[in-house]
């Protein structure tokens, strides 16, 4: 998912959890549709969340906090995600954890970029990089 972060904005939120609260399951499409727009779910709209689809606030939270795409507060400097699949693995992607311990950049695992004939591959910003090596991540973040 490659997200920007866009200013939380309760109006926008509330229409994207009308036009989709009637779907069956539509948790799931609520939260990718915040998380697709906002950036991040706004850990303070998750009570309306609730409400809506008639579920409790922990099964909300629950959800949330299970999927690594989503998130509940906007993530901080760039969105930095490590796949951590099979062809990654193999060809060290572990490596490539230590040049983004800084906290300027947000860092997530993911299982697959569709890149492994790449490996190690990782995704910044929504742009996909092949082949990165712990020095070519630290020049691709500076
Ligand atoms: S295993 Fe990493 S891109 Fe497929």
């Amino acid at each position: 998912m490659g997200t920007k972060t866009a200013n939380w904005d309760d109006e926008t939120a509330q229409d994207i959890l009308r036009k989709k609260a009637t779907l069956p399951g539509a948790l799931l499409p609520v939260l990718h549709d915040l998380q697709a727009r906002f950036g991040y779910i706004n850990a303070d709209f998750v009570p309306e969340i609730a409400d809506a689809l008639n579920l409790s606030r922990a099964d909300v939270h629950g959800v949330i906090s299970f999927y690594h795409d989503f998130r509940d507060r906007p993530p901080s400097g760039k969105i930095v995600k490590i796949c951590r699949a099979e062809a990654c693995q193999s060809m060290g992607c572990h490596k490539l954890e230590n040049p983004v311990q800084d906290g300027s950049v947000t860092v997530e695992p993911v299982y697959c970029l569709g890149n492994c004939a790449c490996a190690p591959a990782v995704m910044i910003d929504g742009k996909t990089y092949g082949r990165v090596t712990p020095a070519k991540l630290k020049e691709l973040l500076s």
